[in-house]
C-alpha cells in the first residue's frame, strides 16, 4: 500500500484533551464532523479525504496504544506519559491542560515530610510517587494505589499525604489540604509510535509544523 493511502490514526485521552486537541488540530484544516457530536457513544471516527483515522479511549491506555503500533499518534497528558513508561516518542508539548504534579496533604503534614519520616502516601501514579519519594528525596515511604478522589485519603485517615495532580487548587482548599511539595509541571503532550515517525516522517514533520506555527 502506498504511504499517502495508509490512515495516519490518532488515539486521543476522552474528554476535555481530545476536545482541545480536535479544535487545534481544526485550526490547521484537519476536521473530523462526526467528532463533535457530544451524545455519540461511537468510539472511532475517519476523515476518508485526509486518511485521518481517531479513536477515544481512556488516557492510561493512549500511551499503550501508541507503543504496540494500534495507534501512530497520541496526545495525553505529561502525568500519564510519566506514569505508563512506554517506548514511544514523545516529539512536542502542546501547550494546553497546563497543571502541576504535587505531594499535598494537611499543614500537620509538612513536619512529616521535612523529618523523612515513614509515611503513607496514597496516590493514582504509584510509580510517580515513587521515583519521587525512593529516587530524587531518597524517603522510603509506604505507597497506597487509588483511583480518584485521592484527597479523601488524608481525610479519611489512609494516609498521611497524596500525589496528584492540582490545576486551580479548589479541590484542595475545599477539603481542607495544601500543596507541600512541587513535583513537576505537566502539560499535554504529542506521542508518536517508534516505527510510525521513521515510516511516516514526512506526514508527521508537516502535522508538527503545522501545530508549531500556530501555538
Ligand atoms: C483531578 C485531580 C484533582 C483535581 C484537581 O481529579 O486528581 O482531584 O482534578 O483540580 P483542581 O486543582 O482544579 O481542583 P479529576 O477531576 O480528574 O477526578 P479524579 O479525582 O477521579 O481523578
Amino acid at each position: 500500500m502506498d504511504s499517502k493511502d495508509r490512515y495516519l490514526t490518532f488515539a486521543l485521552a476522552k474528554g476535555r484533551l481530545a476536545r482541545t486537541t480536535l479544535e487545534l488540530l481544526e485550526k490547521i484544516g484537519i476536521t473530523c464532523e462526526e467528532m463533535k457530536d457530544k451524545d455519540s457513544r461511537k468510539l472511532i471516527f475517519v476523515n476518508e479525504e485526509l486518511k485521518f483515522k481517531f479513536f477515544l479511549s481512556k488516557g492510561p491506555d493512549v500511551p499503550t496504544y501508541v507503543e504496540y503500533g494500534a495507534a501512530d499518534i497520541g496526545v495525553v497528558g505529561s502525568d500519564t506519559i510519566m506514569e505508563e513508561n512506554r517506548r514511544v516518542y514523545e516529539v512536542m508539548d502542546l501547550g494546553f491542560g497546563k497543571c502541576r504534579m504535587c505531594v499535598c496533604g494537611p499543614q500537620k503534614a509538612r513536619e512529616l515530610l521535612m523529618h523523612h519520616e515513614m509515611i503513607r502516601v496514597a496516590s493514582k501514579y504509584p510509580n510517580i510517587a515513587k521515583e519521587y519519594f525512593y529516587n530524587k528525596k531518597h524517603q522510603t515511604v509506604d505507597i497506597i494505589k487509588l483511583n480518584g478522589s485521592v484527597e479523601l485519603g488524608p481525610i479519611v485517615g489512609l494516609s498521611d499525604v497524596i500525589v496528584d495532580i492540582v490545576e486551580t487548587g479548589s479541590t484542595l482548599r475545599e477539603n481542607g489540604l495544601e500543596v507541600l511539595e512541587e513535583i513537576c509541571p505537566l502539560s499535554a503532550r504529542m506521542i508518536v509510535n517508534r516505527v510510525s515517525i521513521q515510516m511516516e516522517s514526512e506526514r508527521i514533520k508537516k502535522l508538527i509544523n503545522e501545530l508549531k506555527a500556530i501555538l
